[in-house]
């Protein structure tokens, strides 16, 4: 178990390379399993969740390897049709491997994903709509069991806008027999992305890009070579760092189309912005002006950008409103950010952050991914030493994090700890 130790106080500044997108890794992994063959996913982050992607994928039979950013899997020997509980508990994303197996293998047998760090996430729009296309669900002991001898196409309207069902269904449809139409689908572009994979393995979608998307089955799929496109999250969270420490940041390997809400947000609060096709500039000289957000879905300011966003507003001259709207319990972070004195009210699903006041460090404890970065970042501009425990968290989706942060001139060190 390793910790943080982080001297606040330091500006960031310099150029760094933005990873590939996790969350785009873990939704083209389990579309490998569509169609048999060799595989070369190059741009994949070194994260923890995609090793526990490769590690589910390897107990079907699925040989994964990343080295370096180059993940290679050979999806030819695919002999379990199982995602036992102890994978899909620790990662959520492993539920996309219900659709691929019952589309190309008739069965599949996946652990339900059970609760989460910041509340319900259900999976009851993935199992409707795969019961829409045709399969059989049936529920035993913690598992779905989903059967069909062939899916047949179908028209399915998402009640929620969900990425996860978005994703599982348009990989199953994929293989079904006949048309089937999938209506107020996510547009995230990590499922653009993934839709655009499965187009070059020779599925039949349009609409790719938007929320509706038809999908015309076909008989089999090929192996392709594909490129993980860069991580949003990510390279918005440096992006919030560095104007929290009124620093300068070149970002490269990025998409600024991805982050147009969130850049518009960070340019409101007063920083000078300047984007190329694959880069961002970012400069900030002042104290933040309060600005308020509320999440929603793409191209809406993301919800994985919330906690970090509040850590932001920590530094502004005013009052600010955080509402979450995807995740209504998603504040774990909240009475950590508190204890390094920042003063935030929640009321539901509102953080009322009152900004201006100095911080100074503690030790403070990782509930999850996106609540681990903003207790980094809340370190970065803290009063003396922080301690964040329980970076496996953060290990989980920010490649080389202490690096990067490093390399801009920050002061943390990564720490081995018997603290749990
Ligand atoms: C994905 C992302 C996660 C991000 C989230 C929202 C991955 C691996 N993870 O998660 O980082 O925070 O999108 O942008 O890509 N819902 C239902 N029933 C369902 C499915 C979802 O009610 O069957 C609800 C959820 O509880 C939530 C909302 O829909 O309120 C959106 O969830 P969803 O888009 O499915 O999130 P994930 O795919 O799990």
């Amino acid at each position: 178990m390793d910790k943080f130790i982080i001297e606040g106080g330091q500006r960031l500044h310099g150029r760094i390379k933005i990873s590939g997108a996790k969350n785009g890794s873990l939704a083209l992994m389990p579309a490998t399993l569509l169609a048999p063959g060799c595989y070369h996913i190059t741009n994949t982050p070194n994260l923890r969740d995609v090793w526990t992607m490769s590690r589910l994928l390897g107990s079907m039979g699925v040989f994964c390897e990343l080295n370096g950013n180059d993940l290679f899997i050979d999806s030819n020997n695919i002999k379990s049709f199982e995602a036992p509980y102890e994978q899909v508990k620790k990662m959520r994303a492993s539920f996309y491997v219900l659709g691929p197996l019952v589309a190309r293998f008739g069965y599949a047998k996946v652990s339900l994903p059970g609760g989460c760090a910041w509340g319900p996430r259900p999976v009851d729009l993935h199992l409707k709509g795969m019961e829409k296309l045709g399969a059989e669900i049936s529920l035993e002991a913690g598992y779905v069991i989903a059967k069909a001898d062939r899916l047949k196409g179908t028209k399915f309207h998402l009640d929620i806008s969900s990425v996860g069902a978005t994703g599982n269904l348009l990989m199953a449809a994929s293989l079904a027999k006949g048309t089937t139409v999938i209506t107020n689908a996510a547009t995230e572009p990590e499922i653009t992305a993934l839709a655009r994979m499965l187009v070059k393995m020779g599925a039949k979608i349009d609409g790719i890009g938007t929320n509706c998307l038809t999908i015309d089955g076909v008989e089999e799929l090929k192996p392709v070579n594909e490129e993980t496109i860069p991580d949003r999250i990510e390279a918005a969270t440096y992006l919030i760092a560095t104007a929290m420490t009124k620093g300068k940041i070149e970002i490269e390997n990025t998409n600024p189309y991805h982050l147009t809400s969130v850049l518009e947000k960070l340019e409101s609060s007063g920083c000078k912005i300047e984007v190329t096709s694959d880069r961002i500039e970012l400069e900030m000289d002042q104290d933040p002006e309060p600005i308020d957000i509320v999440t929603s879905i793409y191209p809406g300011f993301p919800t994985d950008l919330q906690a970090q966003w509040i850590a932001y507003m920590l530094t502004a001259k005013g009052v600010s409103r955080v509402t979450e709207t995807i995740y209504q319990d998603r504040f774990k972070h909240v009475p950590e950010l508190q204890r390094l004195g920042a003063q935030i009210d929640l009321a539901d699903n509102v953080a009322i952050v009152k900004g201006g006041n100095r911080l100074s460090g503690a030790t403070v404890m990782s509930s999850d991914l996106r609540a681990s970065a903003s207790l980094i970042l809340a370190a970065l501009i803290a009063e003396g030493t922080t301690e964040v425990l329980r970076v496996y968290h953060i290990d989980r989706g920010y490649e080389a994090i202490e690096k990067k942060l490093q390399s801009l001139g920050s002061s943390i060190k990564r720490v081995p700890t018997d603290i749990f």
